[in-house]
């Protein structure tokens, strides 16, 4: 067995521009950092809201394993019959979700050299829709991991600041990773929890910053001063893609390292 394995998380991917650097960034960082498995949250791949069938081919095509989602799921309508037709369960949505609704929130996988990992996705509560507790989803879904599958990788999706920190301390020691998405805005607080969890509490949005959280400013900006509804454009400049590498002991799960990797256009 390999000492470490290497996972790399690509923050939230938005519009057009996020998926670009996506695509002109990833080679060059798959050579310098040989990650044994890529994962990122594309909730937002479709001009800034929802994903679309074919955004969801286009991005696994890049070499992204696993996509995770969010509150922006539902988004392009016909996502939802995809969540079912995709039986392979890469595309993933919040697990803590209503039971009868489409897709599932949890991958068990293999890379192609065979290590076994999984995947599972979470929404917060607060500020964001009534769904059930991601806390006790969490519990419920592991416990169904089989013990052979070490590597665990978590992506909270939430909004409050405190709701992904408690979600990182509850699950300390029992996955390799839980990483925050949503605000789009890269935290600096990547850290090895003491029992073994690699933690950040945003991984920030990989797409345009000259923007409000991916948006043209102007708009948002009148949004905010008239409240009116605008129609939001995706922004164009200052192209970041936001990401950590999550280094971690194939043998038990626990993770080694965790470090930011920004690249800018
Ligand atoms: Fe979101």
């Amino acid at each position: 067995m390999q000492a470490t394995v290497k996972i790399l998380y690509i923050g939230d991917i938005f519009g057009r521009p996020g998926r670009r650097i996506v695509k002109e960034s990833l080679p060059e960082i798959v050579r310098e950092h040989a990650p044994d498995l890529i994962l990122a949250n594309g909730e937002n791949a479709a001009a800034g809201f929802g994903i679309t069938p074919g955004l969801v081919e286009e991005l696994l095509d890049l070499g992204i394993s696993v996509l995770t989602s969010g509150n922006h799921i539902w988004d392009k309508k016909e996502i939802v019959s995809y969540m079912t037709e995709r039986a392979d369960g890469r595309l993933l949505r919040p697990a803590n979700y209503p039971e009868h609704v489409p897709g599932r929130g949890l991958y068990v996988g293999k890379t192609r050299a065979g290590l076994e990992y999984a995947v599972l996705n979470l929404q917060g509560r607060v500020f964001m829709p009534a769904i059930d507790c991601p806390f006790q989803k969490a519990d419920a879904l592991l416990a169904t991991i089989p013990d052979s599958v070490k590597i665990r990788m978590v992506d909270m999706h939430a909004e409050a600041t405190s709701e992904k920190s408690a979600m990182g301390w509850y699950l300390d020691g029992r996955v390799t990773a839980m990483v925050g998405t949503h605000t789009h805005i890269p935290t600096a607080d990547e850290v090895v929890l003491p029992q073994g969890t690699a933690y950040i509490t945003d991984l920030g949005m990989t797409g345009p910053y000259e923007s409000v959280i991916g948006i043209e400013k102007d708009a948002a900006i009148r949004k905010f001063l008239s409240q009116i509804p605008e129609r939001f454009e995706v922004a164009k400049k200052d192209i970041r893609f936001c990401a950590v590498m999550v280094e971690a002991d194939p043998a038990t799960g626990r993770a080694v390292s965790i470090e930011r990797i920004v690249r800018k256009y």
